[in-house]
């Protein structure tokens, strides 16, 4: 008797999971790089009690899990053979207001520009340097979005996350996500290991601009509003980054390396010009500098090539797989190595 009810228990569960769970999913469209790799398995998270059943499933499956978001910055080196869950959940609301911030919780599944012209119709400021930044909420505490002079974590109060091997709930504050440049916690230690559900920002009610950078304050006129420095960062980056819609890409190939001033005392021997900012006590190089420098604009292999108007950009017009991207930006490295002594460390994550 027990043993039926248990059985019957299972077979339910099973079709629970054929529901939310297909097979043999093409990724080409759900990557911003048009690489044409393949789930094994994948499921879309619209609700957040599908979850227990989709790790449970997985586990018992003995299949990884790879949480993706919109793809905007995910290099399929080959097909996956466990369990791709794309986070969709939706959802914003105030939790709490005084005079000076205000604390909004958003879904992991919103969309970011999305979220970001939210917050400029009511009012809520901070974020207006990262209008147009592709993908999903929850993937911005990741890699720490950043643009224009301002980072995320400066606005990011929480972290809500499920962990993919318990199933348990778990908060992270600001300090536990361990933000650094195009880092987080989420990148290193806990890669792969939670599922971000929610993330809690503290906005300011009053507007305060930032817009030191080069290339956002020659389009600004002053007074500087929040919709003037949000339709100028939209301005800038349109003129210089690629649609992926029209041109696969996803966005900086390489992070900016960061070297300490002797070393580029000696880098300034040899190249005068070279393009470079202080960072505390060390200096960020611009790698699209580098590779621009290098000729990159000009070299194609295997149909994969440099934007024309920003070599940091790895583009992929004719849907090559992932490990002629990959060849493509190993071959970028080894070349600026060789040229100028400098490692570039790959910034979108790759999955094997
Ligand atoms: P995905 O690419 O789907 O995932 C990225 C990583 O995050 C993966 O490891 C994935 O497993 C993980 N992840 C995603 N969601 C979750 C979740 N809910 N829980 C756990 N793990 C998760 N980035 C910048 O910082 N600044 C820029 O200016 C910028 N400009 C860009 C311009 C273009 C044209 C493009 C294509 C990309 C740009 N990017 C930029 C990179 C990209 O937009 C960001 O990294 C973005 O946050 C990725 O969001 P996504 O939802 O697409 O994440
Ligand atoms: N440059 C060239 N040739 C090029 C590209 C750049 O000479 O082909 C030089 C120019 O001198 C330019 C400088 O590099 O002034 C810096 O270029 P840009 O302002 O475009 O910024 P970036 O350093 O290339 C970084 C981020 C971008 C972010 C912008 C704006 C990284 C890895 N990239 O790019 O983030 O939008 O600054 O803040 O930090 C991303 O992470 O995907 C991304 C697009």
């Amino acid at each position: 008797m027990i043993y039926t009810y248990g059985c019957a228990l299972k077979l339910k569960r099973v079709r629970k999971i054929s529901r939310v769970v297909t097979t043999n999913v093409s990724l080409e469209a759900l990557n911003t790089l048009a690489i044409p790799a393949r789930a094994a398995h994948f499921a879309e998270l619209t609700d957040l009690a599908q979850l227990p059943l989709l790790l449970q499933f997985a586990r018992e499956s003995d299949l990884n899990v790879f949480i993706l978001g919109e793809g905007s910055n995910c290099v399929f080196a080959s097909d996956y053979s466990g369990l791709v869950i794309q986070q969709r959940l939706q959802g914003i609301d105030v939790q709490s207001e005084c005079s000076e911030r205000v604390l909004v919780k958003v879904a992991a599944g919103e969309n970011w520009h999305a979220f970001v012209q939210w917050c400029l119709a009511n009012n809520f400021h901070g974020l207006e340097n990262l209008a147009l930044i592709p993908g999903t909420v929850g993937a911005a505490p990741i890699q720490n979005i950043g643009a224009y002079g301002v980072e995320v974590e400066t606005f990011i109060e929480r972290v809500h996350a499920i962990e993919i091997d318990s199933g348990k709930a778990v908060q992270f504050s600001h300090a536990q996500c361990q933000f650094a440049y195009r880092e987080s916690v989420f990148k290193r230690a806990l890669r792969d290991r939670v599922v971000i559900t929610h993330v809690e920002f503290s906005l300011l009610k009053h507007f305060l601009a930032v817009s030191h950078y080069p290339s956002l304050s020659q389009q600004l006129t002053q007074p500087v509003t929040a919709q003037s420095l949000f339709d100028a960062v939209c301005t800038v980056r349109r003129s210089k980054l690629p649609d992926p819609i029209e041109i696969p890409n996803a966005g900086s190939f390489f992070k900016n390396p960061v070297i300490s001033s002797d070393q580029l005392i000696e880098l300034q021997r040899s190249f005068p010009s070279v393009v470079s900012y202080p960072v505390e006590s060390e200096f960020k190089v611009a790698a699209g500098w580098l590779i621009d420098q290098a000729g990159w604009k000009q070299k194609q292999l295997d149909c994969v090539i440099v934007h024309h108007d920003q070599a940091l950009v790895v583009t992929n017009p004719k849907h090559r797989p992932g490990a002629s991207v990959l060849q493509y930006a190993y071959n970028i490295q080894s070349d600026i190595k060789r040229r100028f002594g400098i490692d570039l460390e790959i910034e979108p994550r790759v999955i094997c």
